[in-house]
């Protein structure tokens, strides 16, 4: 094997941003429809996978420990690779290393990214390339936000995370993730919520720098789940309070259904500074790029 395919044996798990989110329906099922601008910031977990006779899962980092209280999202990754062991028809196993970086429970895709990661790592590993049409069923079933981290391009996501639409480039920018330390229950959030639904996005061809989508996100689009996450772990109020009160922020709001709040920066120095603000205060509180090369 050359240094090269070992590399691709290691895979970020990039955490996933909704910049909004809008409820535009439920179906009978349950599952509610969505309209979401998602995009993937720098900062990201990590999945390294090696050759072995047996599938095992080790996890480290400095959310590791958290994962023990939070047994689905460590199942994910076994879940990944058991799918697409079953469905490529492989037998052998493979040894499994998550660090974990992100906090869980947390709205920014943690076990969906890892998910993802895990069936991108795997396939290079097994040398198996499940066609598209499998390989998007096997992420859906593994949850709704699978397909999108799958993805790992900035798209509008639709349906109940099925649809996904590539956006034309967006502008480049710098971005804070902030979290009280709560992990909120995304069936919870959808539950609490009371409001009716809102209508589509209505995007425009495209943004002339970063400050004009952070403007167009705060004037004409939402995150439908932010009441009822507010609702549910109030912290998450004091989050957004005080990720808008950091200089240069120009959009504050939560990602998917929390407790994980953003903000976003049109330079790295304020981002920076605001995640030290709130590190300072005690939070989880990260900046990094929007769309660029992991740090
Ligand atoms: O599929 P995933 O595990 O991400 O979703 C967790 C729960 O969130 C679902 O069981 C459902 O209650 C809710 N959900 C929803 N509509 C979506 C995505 C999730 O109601 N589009």
């Amino acid at each position: 094997m050359t240094s090269e395919a070992a590399s691709d044996l290691s895979v970020l798990a990039r955490a996933k941003v909704n910049l909004a989110l809008q409820v535009t329906g439920r179906r009978a099922d349950g599952y509610h429809l969505l309209d979401s601008l998602v995009v993937f910031a720098s900062i990201a977990d990590r999945i390294s996978v090696a050759p072995a006779e047996a599938l095992s899962l080790r996890v480290a980092g400095p959310f590791g420990a958290a994962l023990a209280g939070a047994p689905d999202a460590d199942n994910l990754v076994l879940r990944a690779a058991r799918s697409l062991a079953g469905a490529a028809g492989i037998a052998s196993g493979a040894s499994i290393v998550l660090e974990k970086n992100l906090p869980v429970a947390s709205g920014i895709g943690g076990g969906s990214a890892d998910a993802a990661a895990t069936l991108l790592a795997l396939q290079r590993l097994w040398r198996v390339r499940p066609d598209p049409a499998a390989l998007a069923g096997i992420a859906l079933g593994l949850g709704a936000d699978v397909p999108v981290c799958l993805d790992g391009r900035p798209c509008r996501m639709r349906g109940i995370g099925e649809i996904l639409d590539p956006l034309p480039t967006l502008p480049q920018g710098w971005i804070v993730l902030a979290n009280a330390g709560i992990p909120v229950a995304t069936p919870a959030v959808f539950r609490a919520r009371k409001a009716g639904f809102s209508p589509q996005l209505c995007l425009p061809a495209h943004f002339a720098d970063f400050r004009a989508l952070a403007d167009w996100l705060r004037l004409h689009s939402v995150n439908d789940l932010e009441a009822a996450a507010v609702a549910i772990c109030p912290p998450i109020a004091g989050v957004l309070a005080g990720l808008a009160a950091g200089p240069g922020c120009l959009l504050a709001r939560m990602s998917g259904s929390g407790g994980t709040c953003f903000a976003l920066h049109d330079d790295a120095a304020s981002a920076a500074a605001s995640a030290q603000r709130l590190s300072a205060q005690g939070w989880w509180a990260r900046s990094g790029r929007l769309g660029g090369d992991p740090a």
